[in-house]
């Protein structure tokens, strides 16, 4: 294990010195995922094709043990999952520690993580390493960076950039998906939603654009990745995970819509999310029953963006298990549905559909 020590003075009184430990586990260079050349699909370092087929275990770190993540990772890598998506900082909660009883930070401040929290994290994505696992990982839940009304919070312009360089100096190689259950560009949810409660009037709120923070956290990313593999011409697999809510005027819920002119985004995202919608859901390209319909549309964004091509993943569909929209009064979604919803998302077949739809 090294150490490396980091000093940050706010003001003078308030200084402080602390050591943080890098990884206890070297993220071999093998991990890297990059773009095929035609910008498309997912390749290993050897250039061999890469297939994604991830599960979302969001707490995996947070709220299983060593011997649970153990029972979990075997299963999956038995049932052929290539990758998982994990958090970091969980949406259950700054203050809430993990099964050893650790916190992700001291005093809840982002640029300060606790070694014991980051290193058990080590320990996993060393473990799923070992069962031929990749984690992508999500640094930090939405939440951090502003509740559903649209108050900031403790990733912000102050904190971001050195949570982010944190992130990509003790992860390089882990595809990182940054944020979620929200997008760079935001309404205040709150309002809406007591406006349709109080007779379905919408009337057009400020629009706040939280994509400055989002460049602060990848731009930390991107610089602490490249400092700890000495490439300076690294860009790690990148993307956010944008939540299906639509807003007036704002673009659809797909990282290449939301925020696709950066060039940390090196991977284009959506969610199709957990709902049916029959016949027809109140959104466009939100539908648990058809997922082909973002993907296919991210695949077609893509092609037709000249020097911006990118793979993409839906980053959420339907889980299994789980009942339809939440709710226990729907059904709930089965094996079988799963794995349709992933064949349909990766067969030319569907995809093929859903490039009628576009030119329709
Ligand atoms: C994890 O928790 C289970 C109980 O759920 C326990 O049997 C097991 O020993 C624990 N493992 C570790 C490494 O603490
Ligand atoms: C950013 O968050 C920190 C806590 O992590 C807080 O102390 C600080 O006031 C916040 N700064 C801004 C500009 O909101
Ligand atoms: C969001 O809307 C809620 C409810 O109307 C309001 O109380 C709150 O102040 C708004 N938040 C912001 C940041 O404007
Ligand atoms: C799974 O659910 C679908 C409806 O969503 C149903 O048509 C199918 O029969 C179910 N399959 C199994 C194996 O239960």
């Amino acid at each position: 294990m090294r150490f490396s020590r980091v000093t940050c003075s706010v003001l003078p009184l308030l200084s402080c010195l602390y050591s943080v430990a890098s990884a206890a586990w070297t993220v071999p260079k093998e991990y890297a995922l990059t773009a095929s050349p035609d910008g498309h699909f997912f390749q290993k370092s050897d250039r061999s094709p890469f297939f994604w087929q991830g599960d979302t275990a969001w707490l995996l770190f947070h709220r299983l043990n060593f011997t649970e993540a153990e029972m979990y990772l075997s299963d999956r890598a038995s049932k052929g999952f290539t990758i998982v998506l994990a958090v970091g900082l969980t949406q259950i909660g700054i203050a809430s520690p993990n099964r050893a009883g650790d916190l992700p930070f001291v005093n809840q401040d982002p640029t300060k993580p606790n070694e014991a929290y980051w290193a058990y994290i080590d320990s996993i994505a060393e473990l799923a390493w070992s069962y031929g696992i990749r984690i992508a990982l999500v640094p930090c839940w939405g939440q951090y960076i502003h509740d559903s009304a649209g108050n900031p919070s403790v990733i912000n312009g102050t904190t971001a950039y050195t949570f982010g360089k944190f992130i990509g100096d003790r992860y390089p190689y882990l595809p990182k998906i940054l944020v979620a259950d929200t997008n760079p560009l935001w309404e205040n949810k709150t309002a809406v939603i007591d406006d349709f409660a109080a007779g379905g009037v919408i009337p057009q709120y400020k629009h706040q654009d939280w994509r400055p923070i989002y460049d602060d956290l990848a731009n930390g990313i991107v610089a602490g990745e490249r400092q700890v593999t000495s490439n300076r011409a690294w860009n790690p697999l990148m993307t956010i995970h944008p939540t299906n809510l639509w807003f007036n005027g704002l673009p659809i819920a797909l990282a290449s819509a939301q925020i696709g002119d950066r060039d940390w985004l090196t991977m284009d995202a959506c969610q199709s999310g957990h709902t049916d919608f029959p016949p027809d859901g109140p959104i466009p390209w939100w539908n648990a029953r058809r997922p082909w319909e973002p993907v296919g549309l991210m695949y077609a964004t893509g092609q037709t963006t000249s020097g911006k091509k990118r793979p993409a993943v839906d980053n959420e569909a339907h889980y299994e298990n789980r009942y339809d929209d939440g709710k226990s009064a729907y059904f709930y979604w089965n094996a079988s549905d799963v794995r349709t919803g992933t064949w349909q998302s990766v067969s030319p077949v569907f995809l093929g559909r859903s490039m009628d739809l576009i030119e329709a």
